[in-house]
């Protein structure tokens, strides 16, 4: 860990800074994302703790009155993204995107509590009341026959793009004929070959459509919708998140609350024994209109140690076949199998390593006591970091740097591990 990288990654902290929020990388994405100002919150309570809850405090101006926090909140018009505030419509202000993405921000105000003052405990005590709204609308309007499982109305709200798990209920879409011409812009920025496809495209904007067309009715959009799937990223990350909102609950005597919450962790424990897929030997996406199973394990399936959810004989499944999965690659963990014939080593979700996952995955891995594991998982991090740059992503193969650069949450996870070792260090 150089004290030089870490210079580095503060300074792409602060460049990324749009005062009071962050955007992910310049240019490839102008505005603020769910997911990722949450994990900047986390790089910046390194270095600057006011920063870290502004960042959080800033995501909240965009959500919508049921609950929602939006995966994009569109600050004014920026024309190097496609699609803009004009393609969504969505009718709030800030105008946003119209569905939301796995909801991380809990674990992390957890995380500043823990580590923090009492100044960190009033930042989230703050907060409290919004984020248990937010979790409101996923156990809701996610879960609308109350199954326990956590579904997504469109890949981007799985944060997971274009990943494999998603063909199956891409492919039994049908674009409409009347779907208005585009120009993406994406593409004038990063390589073709590490984006998704125009094909994957065209059926995004058919989600987008349908939700403008029927005013984000999300009752609507996931009963009737072109797309609903169970996504084990959505359901670990607000499992975990819904473990620390419980804490945080108990900690303010929201007596009501945590048992609100003590309700949608029993139900998702049972939930997501349902995306256990047995062909595969792991948790994995399932198309909730047919039943069907995406058919490998990724990078996410192994978010259930973080989650706390599954028995100890899936996650000694998960293990053995992460295990495999290695010895397949030169960097973990990618986000796709790569002995699979859909895997591409540079294409976004579609087999790259994401510096984010690894943290979540690291962590649930050291709190259930596999710490070689997770020792690999951060130091293969830290090492693709150190030898091609903060990238958003890299080739698990050769290690390449891939997608949008000087990355932001890329650097706030650098930060933070090199933080971790500093205090190893020093004690
Ligand atoms: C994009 O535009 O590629 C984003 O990932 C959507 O969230």
């Amino acid at each position: 860990m150089t004290s030089d990288l870490t210079a580095r990654a503060r300074q792409i902290l602060i460049d990324n800074d749009r005062g009071g929020f962050t955007v992910p990388t310049p240019r490839l994405y102008p505005y603020q994302w769910n997911w990722d100002s949450a994990f900047a919150a986390l790089g910046f309570s390194v270095f600057d703790r006011a920063r870290a809850w502004r960042e959080l405090e800033t995501l909240f101006e965009g959500q919508w009155a049921d609950g929602m926090v939006p995966h994009i909140i569109f600050r004014r018009n920026d024309p190097d993204y496609f699609p803009g505030p004009a393609i969504w419509q969505s009718g709030t202000m800030p105008p946003s995107s119209g569905h939301s993405q796995p909801p991380v921000v809990a674990s992390i105000a957890r995380h500043l509590m823990d580590t923090g003052s009492t100044a960190d405990r009033d930042h989230a005590e703050a907060l409290f009341d919004r984020i248990f709204t937010w979790h409101n609308w996923f156990h809701t309007m996610r879960d609308i026959d109350g199954s326990g499982m956590i579904g997504i109305v469109h890949p981007w709200e799985s944060g997971r793009d274009n990943c494999p798990d998603w063909d199956l209920g891409l492919d039994a879409m049908e674009v409409p004929a009347d779907l208005d011409r585009y120009e993406r812009r994406d593409i004038h920025c990063v390589d073709a070959d590490e984006r998704p496809t125009s094909q994957q495209y065209d059926r995004y904007l058919t989600i987008v459509k349908f939700g403008r067309d029927c005013g984000w009715d999300h009752r609507r959009i996931a009963k009737e919708g072109p797309f609903f799937m169970a996504d084990p990223c959505i359901q670990f990350v607000l499992m975990r998140a819904d473990r620390d909102l419980l804490e945080m609950a108990r900690g303010f005597g929201r007596i009501d609350e945590a048992r609100r919450i003590e309700s949608w962790i029993a139900k998702c424990r049972e939930g997501c024994q349902r995306l256990w897929n047995k062909d595969a030997g792991a948790f994995c996406a399932r198309d909730l209109k047919t039943g069907r199973f995406s058919d490998r394990m990724t990078n996410v399936s192994m978010l259930a140690f973080y989650a706390g959810a599954g028995t100890a004989a899936q996650r000694a499944a998960l293990i053995d076949q992460a295990g495999d999965i290695l010895k397949a690659c030169r960097y973990g963990f990618p986000s796709w199998d790569p002995r699979s014939p859909a895997f591409e080593s540079r294409r976004y979700w579609r087999g790259p390593v994401w510096a984010v996952v690894n943290y979540m995955m690291a962590r649930g891995l050291e709190e259930y006591g596999e710490a070689a594991l997770a020792a690999r998982i951060k130091s293969d991090t830290l090492e693709l970091i150190e030898r091609a740059g903060f990238f958003e992503y890299f080739d698990p193969i050769s290690g390449e740097g891939l997608g949008g650069g000087n990355f932001t949450w890329t650097a706030a996870i650098y930060l933070v591990w090199s933080l971790d070792a500093n205090t190893l260090q020093a004690a």
